[in-house]
């Protein structure tokens, strides 16, 4: 029997999961590794932690799963996107720590950038915004804050990467060079209709070439694994940043067809086929994947949320209004709702639509009658109303297209609280569909490995492991939907230019 290895790279912890061709967990092993915040607005990972904490945890799997290494027809990775790291070509030492999706540090280059009047080029070529959140002008700052490093960059000697590119130099202990659409899409240095790195971006940006890796498809076998703690000789199948990941665990390949993770952040990602149609609305056009040389790119629309589950994180360790994540329900359905409380969680500021690094935390409407279930019912609901701003913004993006939303399929941590599902599909007016299997971003990428490896034809073969677990039909009235949002989008104005 074949069995398939997914390394799930992410955000606050490292995971390995087996999975057997039906798409069933059979082992799995997880490790959280240290985040570090040496400035406010900065977000830093050691670049070895990543390594270990996922190299660490392929041993776990394995045994859990009682399988051995040759049993594995493949390994698929998918990893958070948008950190960025360069390392020594020579010995595979990273040049410094790893700079965190969620690192605000270039808000001003971003300002910069924008009284250029470039924005219009980067958003046209890449299908992204000018904000911190994405890796070029975090490279840029790299460069520009360590002067030797750019001369060694141009010299040949660095290279720049992604997690995913991270992960497989270390995996073929500096073989492979390489990152996938899915993941170059997210750095503004990718152009969406070519398939290639732009030179005009990189010029503007005053990256040199050199650093850049190979661009491969997501699905393919680029290597072998050759680093003693891998599984040693077993194909690398399958890259993808791990929100296109979940997609693709989701079995999203029709164009029209969404998914909404809920980890720390929140990610709606809608498949728009072979069209990389621009927003209208302030999302995101970005790469699904390519599965192989031969066959063209596939296209999402992406609404990022940057707080999402880590609102009941800080209710948790910041309020200390409950002892455990799980307890928030219970909390927030001791109330029959927020009493007119609405909570804005901009800690590290705005995602779609706004786009405001200077938006900050905001809570309004409270009372003297206004408690602590309040407040839990009001950040749930703050969750479901931001997700659902980016559905609607998808909706109108795609009016004409013939795509159909349908429903919208759920995973991730937050995805097992009802009370959040029922909301999340009354505002949204359609059905919300949860799967039996919710780590869909490791399942993404194990299919893709498979797929890569020969286990199946084509992705239509897929659609089959995936199986509905629960599903939430709308309740509330549109009108009433509606004038909740109306209300949202009022707090949202007022949390927006806070922090300067
Ligand atoms: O774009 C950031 C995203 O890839 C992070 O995902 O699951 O590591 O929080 P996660």
């Amino acid at each position: 029997m074949s069995f398939l290895l997914a390394l799930d790279q992410g955000t606050t912890s490292s995971r390995a999961i087996v999975f057997d061709t039906e798409g069933m967990i059979q082992g799995m092993g997880q490790r959280e590794f240290p985040q570090h915040y040496p400035h406010p607005g900065w977000v830093e990972h050691d670049p070895m932690d990543l390594w270990s904490s996922q190299a660490g945890v392929i041993s776990e799997a394995l045994a859990q799963a009682r399988i051995g290494p040759d049993q594995l027809a493949a390994v698929g990775i998918a990893n958070q996107r948008e950190t960025t790291l360069i390392w020594e070509r020579a010995t595979g030492t990273p040049v410094g720590p790893a700079i965190v999706w969620q690192d605000r540090r270039t808000a001003e280059l971003c300002e910069r950038l924008r009284a250029r009047g470039v924005e219009p080029l980067f958003t046209q070529r890449t299908g992204l915004c000018l904000d911190p959140y994405f890796s070029g002008t975090k490279l840029a700052w790299m460069l520009e804050h360590h002067p030797d490093l750019r001369a060694r960059a141009e010299r040949g000697e660095l290279a720049f990467g992604t997690v995913d590119s991270w992960l497989v130099w270390q995996l073929t202990q500096g073989q492979r060079h390489v990152t996938d659409p899915s993941n170059a899409s997210r750095t503004l240095l990718f152009n969406l209709r070519t398939g290639d790195w732009d030179d005009d971006l990189l010029g503007i940006l005053n990256i040199p070439r050199p650093l850049l890796p190979d661009l491969v498809p997501s699905q393919g076998v680029i290597g072998e694994v050759s680093h003693p703690l891998g599984p040693v000789g077993r194909p690398i199948a399958a890259i993808l940043g791990d929100q296109q990941a979940a997609l693709a665990g989701q079995v999203c390949f029709y164009p029209g067809m969404s998914k909404c993770t809920y980890g720390t952040g929140c990610f709606v990602l809608m498949n728009l086929g072979d069209d990389p149609r621009p927003s209208r609305h302030r999302l995101l056009t970005t790469a699904a994947w390519c599965l192989g040389a031969e066959r063209s790119l596939v296209y999402a629309l992406e609404g990022a949320v940057f707080i999402g589950g880590a609102v009941v994180q800080w209710l948790r360790d910041g309020l200390g209004l409950i002892r455990s994540s799980a307890e928030v329900e219970a909390l927030a359905t001791s109330v029959p709702d927020s009493g007119g409380v609405y909570f804005v969680p901009a800690f590290v500021g705005l995602g779609v639509p706004d786009w405001d690094p200077h938006a900050s935390g905001t809570l309004i409407g409270i009372g003297r009658g206004t408690n602590a279930a309040h407040l839990a019912r009001a950040a749930l609901e703050s969750i479901a109303f931001q997700v659902a701003e980016a559905l609607h913004a998808m909706r109108a993006d795609i009016e004409g297209s013939g795509f159909d939303l349908g429903e919208l399929r759920v995973d991730g941590g937050a995805s097992v609280n009802r009370t959040l599902m029922q909301f999340q599909a009354d505002l949204l007016g359609v059905a919300v569909v949860r799967p039996a299997v919710t780590e869909t971003t490791a399942l993404g990428a194990a299919l893709f490995a498979g797929l890569g490896a020969g286990l199946w034809r084509d992705e239509t073969e897929l659609e089959g492991v995936w199986r509905a677990a629960e599903r939430f039909e709308p309740r509330l009235a549109p009108s009433q939907a509606q004038a909740r949002l109306a209300r949202w989008r009022e707090a949202v104005e007022r949390s927006k230019g806070w922090r300067h």
